[in-house]
């Protein structure tokens, strides 16, 4: 449905008119309450909400535009199974591949369960093998290096918790990741390994993706060169993915496959067969734990009442700065080195999946949909994009995250993050006032013409709106409760926009493109189908570089 059609959604762009010109500062002044009212907490994970430019009638409005827009009905549907990706007809199951309960999942009216759990038996078996050293290369020598092969969803998920739990990752096993296919990054990671002691992964739902056949081939021939044999590829390779035959045609055993499903979203599949790398890494125990936090935090998106529930809620805050409020972006800022790549593999999941134009009838929209995600860890951006977020001309909120304890805390340096964490939230949402700079200018003895021009500038307008999330401890359970939550996030908002948030049919056209474009340059045909900007980059490219298939 149009959203805008609601009555939600008329008495919210009313209600918007009523925020201009209102201050945060003023907003807490006026309730001293607020810090504790705007607080919701599950999982261990604590959502402070209180610095949004938002009131009672703001959150009371965008439940109702909830409630209107049937999130209730479309989160019931996922998860009984429904094919709720209407363009490639599909249900959307991550939810059943941490599913702990004992009810079945139909798919088509099959139960999908036992296959889900059949799945980690034999990614549990694999993994203690490997880690317990009686998987062994092909001299008989336990595995020390993993590497996955793997792009977008097959990469970025397994490469995010990794680097999360690296206090949980086996002492032996060295982790490595090539996506690109730039031959860079395959290149620089071989030259450190030992073909001897080395398991690829090649993660690819449709085993299709150019960049990663391309790298796994490499590896392959890497591997050959080394003076193996094609018979010792099954000691060395494995594969993930829902293409069987082409896992078979590049040379894998059916055995040494771990399998997942089209209703596994590839951005959505760290919890499937393309966990591998997390689970050889940390262990089925730990990997159990990363499952049981997202199964607990499904559990409370399905039940707690819209007021409290920490995906709605989050996704009814996001909805209100992009379609009420003006702003186009989300600034996604862990205080946490582990968490370094939380905001990629979130800017994979929320543009990937919110990206769109088209409502899922068909329609197109004539109302802001999915936010520019992006964001580096908090400590460091403060030192780099920070400043806009202070002083620039846009409104951009952010979600500062924090763990309140993780393995390898150092106290000293614990409270300096925590400190920083708290005061770049406070510094955005209060500001400083050109009276407290005048303040502090003249005691610091400054006077006249530089005092005024300083005032100007030192001036922080403040209402900058966050949230603050806040972790009990950086483990797997609530690291897996984290990941669900902006899953689930990310499934309000499509369901308010009433768009697929399942398909990914942007990023066909390029992919397109560059199958023409590589045979332009790498034989002798033209670029006649191009434009002419296009054929230009083409004839350049041809006469500077010396290409091949
Ligand atoms: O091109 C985008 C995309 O299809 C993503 O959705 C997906 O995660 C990625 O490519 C990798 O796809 P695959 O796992 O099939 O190689």
């Amino acid at each position: 449905m149009n959203p805008t059609l609601t009555n939600a959604w008329k008495e919210l762009a009313q209600h918007a008119r009523e925020w201009s010109g209102r201050h945060l500062r003023d907003v807490f002044n006026a309730d001293p309450n607020r810090a504790q009212r705007y607080v919701a907490e599950a999982c261990g994970i604590q959502l402070d909400y209180s610095k949004h430019r938002i009131n009672d009638r703001s959150l009371q409005l965008l439940q109702g535009l909830a409630e209107e827009t049937g999130v209730r009905s479309r989160r019931d549907a996922m998860f009984a199974g429904e094919k709720i990706n209407n363009t490639e007809k599909r249900a959307v199951l991550h939810i059943a591949l941490r599913n702990r309960g004992s009810s079945p999942i139909l798919v088509d009216g099959q139960d999908v369960m036992p296959g889900v759990r059949k799945v980690l038996e034999h990614m549990s078996a694999f993994a203690e093998r490997v880690r317990g050293g009686a998987w062994t290369g092909r001299g008989g020598q336990p595995i020390t290096d993993i590497v996955n092969i793997g792009i977008g969803g097959s990469d970025l998920g397994p490469l995010m918790v990794c680097e999360a739990l690296k206090p949980y990752g086996h002492e032996r096993l060295r982790m490595h990741f090539v996506s690109n296919v730039d031959g860079a990054q395959i290149h620089q990671t071989l030259r450190k390994l030992d073909p001897n002691t080395t398991l690829f992964i090649i993660a690819s739902k449709t085993f299709t993706t150019i960049e990663t056949l391309t790298n796994a081939h490499t590896a392959r021939d890497w591997f050959l060169a080394s003076g193996a044999t094609e018979a010792d590829i099954a000691r060395h390779f494995v594969a993930v993915s829902t293409n069987t035959p082409a896992v078979t045609k590049f040379g894998i055993a059916a055995e040494n496959m771990f399998e997942f499903w089209d209703w596994v979203g590839g951005r959505y599949s760290l919890w499937s067969a393309i966990g591998l790398p997390i689970m050889l890494y940390i262990g089925p125990q730990h990997f159990t734990a990363l499952l049981d936090g997202a199964y607990a935090m499904d559990q409370h998106f399905r039940s707690a009442p819209f007021e409290r529930n920490l995906p709605v809620l989050m996704g009814l805050i996001g909805v209100w700065y992009a379609n009420f409020l003006g702003s186009p972006s989300l600034v996604i800022a862990p205080y946490n080195q582990n968490l370094h790549r939380l905001p990629a593999y979130l800017q994979q999941l929320d543009m990937e999946s919110n990206g769109k134009g088209v409502r899922a009838d068909g329609a197109k929209v004539d109302y802001a949909t999915g936010p520019i995600i992006w964001g580096e860890p908090g400590i460091n951006g403060q030192h780099a994009y920070f400043q806009l977020l202070h002083q620039g001309t846009h409104l951009i909120p952010l979600d500062f995250i924090l763990a309140l304890k993780q393995q390898d805390l150092d106290p000293k340096h614990h409270a300096i993050l925590i400190a920083s964490c708290f005061a770049q939230a406070a510094a955005l949402m209060r500001g400083k006032t050109g009276d407290e700079v005048r303040a502090e200018l003249d005691k610091a003895g400054t006077t006249g013409e530089r005092t005024e021009l300083l005032i100007k500038h030192k001036t922080f307008e403040g209402n900058r709106p966050s949230s603050m999330l806040l972790l009990e401890t950086l483990d797997p359970l609530h690291l897996g409760a984290l990941i669900a939550l902006y899953e689930h996030k990310i499934f309000v908002q499509g369901a308010v926009w009433g768009i697929n948030s399942y398909d990914q049919w942007g990023v066909e056209l390029g992919k397109q493109l560059a199958s023409g474009i590589e045979n332009a340059l790498t034989g002798d045909g033209g670029a006649l189908d191009y434009d002419a900007s296009t054929q230009r980059l083409i004839a350049l490219a041809k006469e500077r570089v010396n290409l091949k298939r």
